[in-house]
């Protein structure tokens, strides 16, 4: 039988696909390429071969995970607990689908994968996979005893590296886990575990520098938005990665989009993780500025409360469902006005909204002025607040004086 295993060519992926093979599968590694640092892509794929897997392919889905994933959930401006991003909730449904697809291409029985039964991962690659294939196995080596006897730790998974000659990258192991692709990079566990510990003191950021490092210059960059999916840097239009890569750079320059956070877990324990995410904060921020401009007061507070149940259900893994699908129809039919730029000034971690401009604005200058003109009459608001004022004069007569 063959299995698809979701292959990145680190320690746990590389000893699974002899672990698997000792359980008697062929193994087809998928390496989906998110926009993960891989110092040598070939390399990667050719230890997999020579572990001895039946295949090894990668498959780049850095435009689709920006696309049809992270743009729509920005669309929401949604935010797991008020405040993350979401970018590795994001792209465990992607990963689930690729590694189906390839499994069909193989023919394989099972979709095999990394993550621990303690974790958010297990869940969205699972959730995601049985919805786009109710009849799919999921092999997830980390619930299994049999896996976890023989692997208790990395000494074992090293030793075992030795004795089947898998190559191992000597490189420092980090004092956490961190996961990346190019939405963001995740850091947890280790010694992030200690909720006292600052994340400042222990994690090698790989998309920011600190506010403290960064210029003491402000620096401006303008993002175009079209129908509230994000179309251009400063000008330039650029497909959804890049849109996503240069403000990367530029974020990251300036010390944007770092979070310590305490969040809660789908499976119940409370996690502290600590992200970067330099590009999609100031995607966050300028859209967010956009929909002010142009979207209707009713609508824009329909979708904030909904907000919060989307990225519910993205980090959940949600993903594939009816429920989100309407949602995004929602969300698409809600964006259809939030077009036009904003400016947006960086400075040490900083945004600030300098400048927003729509062919769709809904702002009156005439009607907001403080000076006289434009189409409302201050007559109006005295018969406006005698009826919104009437639940609250009747309620005052009969409730006990407080004052
Ligand atoms: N806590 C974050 C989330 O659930 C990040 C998970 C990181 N995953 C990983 N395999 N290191 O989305
Ligand atoms: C894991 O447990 O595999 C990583 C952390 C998570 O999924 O939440």
């Amino acid at each position: 039988d063959s299995v698809v295993l979701a292959y990145s060519g680190g320690l746990d992926t590389s000893v699974l696909v002899g672990w698997l093979m000792d359980e008697g599968y062929e193994v087809h590694c998928l390496y989906v390429d998110l926009g993960q640092p891989c110092e040598d892509r070939d390399a990667i794929l050719q230890k997999a071969l020579d572990i001895g897997a039946a295949s090894s392919i990668a498959v780049d889905v850095q435009e689709e995970l920006c696309r049809d994933f992270a743009f729509p959930v920005l669309q929401w401006q949604a935010k797991y607990e008020n405040i993350y991003l979401l970018g590795t909730s994001i792209a465990r449904p992607l990963i689930s689908k690729v590694c189906l697809q390839r499994a069909r291409e193989v023919g394989a029985v099972a979709f095999v994968h990394g993550a621990t039964g303690k974790g958010n991962d297990q869940c969205r690659f699972q959730l995601a996979a049985e919805a786009l294939d109710p009849s799919v196995k999921i092999i997830a080596p980390w619930r299994m005893d049999s896996f976890r006897n023989r692997f208790p730790g990395r000494t074992e998974m090293l030793d075992y590296c030795d004795a089947k000659n898998i190559p191992v990258k000597a490189t420092a192991s980090k004092p956490y886990s961190s996961d990346e692709n190019c939405l963001h990079i995740s850091y947890e566990a280790g010694d992030l575990e200690d909720p006292t510990v600052d994340g400042e003191t222990v994690i090698d950021f790989g998309m920011s520098v600190s506010p403290q490092e960064a210029p003491d210059a402000e620096e401006q960059v303008t993002i175009g938005f079209e129908a509230g999916v994000p179309v251009s840097v400063n000008g330039s239009k650029l497909s959804a990665a890049g849109i996503v890569a240069e403000l990367n750079k530029i974020g990251g320059r300036n010390g944007v989009g770092r979070i310590d956070i305490i969040e809660n877990r789908f499976v119940g324990m409370k996690s502290r993780g600590v992200y970067e995410a330099p590009g999609m904060t100031c995607l966050y921020a300028a859209h967010q500025s956009l929909e002010q401009l142009t979207l209707d007061r009713d609508l824009v507070h329909l979708r904030d409360r909904m907000s919060p149940e989307v990225a519910e259900m993205v980090y959940y893994g949600f993903w594939y469902c009816a429920k989100m699908d309407a949602l995004m129809a929602f969300i698409r039919e809600a964006q259809q006005p939030v077009t036009g730029e904003v400016t947006l000034t960086l400075y040490k971690g900083n945004i600030r909204i300098s400048s927003r401009t729509s062919p769709n604005s809904l702002y009156d200058e005439a009607i907001a002025s403080m000076e006289a003109g434009g189409d409302y009459n201050q007559d109006d608001a005295e018969g406006f607040l005698r009826i919104m004022g009437l639940p609250l004069r009747v309620q005052g007569s009969v409730r006990p004086r407080t004052y």
